[in-house]
């Protein structure tokens, strides 16, 4: 039998949000459903495509299988963290400019996990990149411009 729903502050792009759910929740969705944050898609459900990812404490993680309880006291940060339509962040101005997207129902997760890997590495080899991405499951088949579009962002600076 699931937990009884309980309050949680939760730390989501900077902002604190107090909401009332079940503990084992999934993360992806509250973001949605009670947060109206939609850039975090639901692809498998399992971990397994990547369409879900958010950053947790600037990890690239996979919502939908962290539980709401997971994240409290950590800051998550969605792809509406990084940037917005009218000033996106460096890494969505490459996906942009490189059309790097087809559907676009993978962009989140590639956008997210690129977001993360230049945290740590601003200057990725192209195999360091195929490596990261490599479980971020894009079946329009954009590799190449996804590709292209990590390492414009690695040299943009502004
Ligand atoms: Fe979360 Fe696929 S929806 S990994």
């Amino acid at each position: 039998m699931p937990a009884a729903p309980r309050s949680f502050q939760l730390d989501v792009n900077g902002d604190r949000h107090e909401i009332t759910v079940e503990p084992d929740a999934p993360l992806l969705y509250v973001l949605r459903n009670d947060l109206g944050l939609n850039g975090p898609k639901f692809g498998c459900g399992l971990g397994e495509c990547g369409a879900c990812t958010v950053l947790v404490d600037g990890v690239a993680a996979r919502s939908c299988v962290i539980p709401v309880k997971g994240v409290e006291g950590r800051a998550v940060t969605t792809l509406e963290g990084l940037g917005t339509a009218g000033a996106p962040g460096r890494v969505q101005r490459a996906f942009i400019a490189c059309q790097a997207a087809q559907c676009g129902y993978c962009m989140n997760g590639m956008i997210m996990t690129s977001h993360a890997l230049l945290a740590r590495n601003p200057h990725p080899t192209e195999a360091e990149i195929r490596r990261e991405l490599q479980y971020n499951l894009c079946r329009c088949g954009t590799h190449i411009e996804i590709l292209h579009a990590v390492k414009r962002a690695a040299q943009d600076r502004t």
